[in-house]
């Protein structure tokens, strides 16, 4: 048992897809898994391992911002040997190009993040996806039909704030979407030296303000669950 997940060693695969939502964790493991078995109520963050394809592989829910997804990464990692990491979650568009229900891949992320500036002291490290889960889902997507926009996006700590216009800054640099946890999964994995990829449908836009119902957002995510799933079983650990 970790401080935040009460499984015992071995109850984890070293492949793990991550959204947010613990319920998103829930309809993954019943949608795609054979012999789904639940190992963490913990502060009602599902987590759940079963096999899919035939090959072992957990989903544990994160909760929301980077610091509630370090705990998790951290300790799927550390204490349970996470080799292989996927965030499947949302993001909001920041570029007119970028329409909702767009999936994106997060080839890097710019932050806010006041943890991560702090680990640095002031100085700036570049969260990068991994080349290897990157490139094989590209090639998945392919095959699934998939349209997939790699690009860059914004992890942000504040997802209420309160200059509103401050997204403007990142839209300009290119950056395709905001979201609240990529920069902090890419820097875990650096720094223990796994691999991690985020996949992120759009669910709103910061332009446009068209938005995803929260049951559309569940629901609905599957095309890019299926993409992290197929990613997740083809590369090597
Ligand atoms: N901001 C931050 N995170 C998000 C958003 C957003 O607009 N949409 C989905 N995740």
């Amino acid at each position: 048992m970790s401080t935040h997940i009460g499984a015992p060693k071995g109850a984890i695969a070293p492949r793990v897809l991550l959204p947010g939502d613990p319920l998103r964790a829930k309809f993954i493991a019943e949608k795609y898994f054979d012999n789904a078995k639940l190992y963490n109520e913990v502060r009602g963050m599902l987590g759940y391992t079963g096999t899919y394809k035939g090959v072992e592989i957990s989903v544990q829910g994160t909760g929301m911002g980077m610091p509630s997804h370090a705990i998790y990464v951290h300790e799927l990692i550390n204490f349970y040997g996470a080799r292989s990491l996927i965030r499947v979650g949302s993001c909001g568009s920041l570029r007119a190009e970028v329409k909702v229900r767009d999936i994106i891949m997060a080839l890097s992320a710019s932050t806010d993040s006041a943890m991560l500036a702090e680990s640095f002291k002031g100085m700036n490290f570049a969260p990068t996806a991994n080349w290897t889960l990157a490139d094989e889902a590209m090639r998945s997507a392919k095959a699934l039909g998939l349209t997939l926009k790699a690009g860059t996006v914004f992890s942000t700590d504040s997802f209420y704030n309160a200059n509103t216009e401050l997204w403007k800054i990142w839209a300009q640099y290119g950056i395709l979407v905001v979201e609240m946890e990529v920069a902090a999964l890419y820097t875990a994995a650096a720094r223990f030296g796994v691999k991690a990829l985020a996949l992120l449908t759009v669910s709103d836009s910061l332009v446009t303000h068209e938005e995803t119902s929260s049951e559309e957002r569940e629901k609905t995510f599957t095309d890019m669950m299926e993409l992290a799933l197929e990613t997740a079983i083809k590369v090597e650990i």
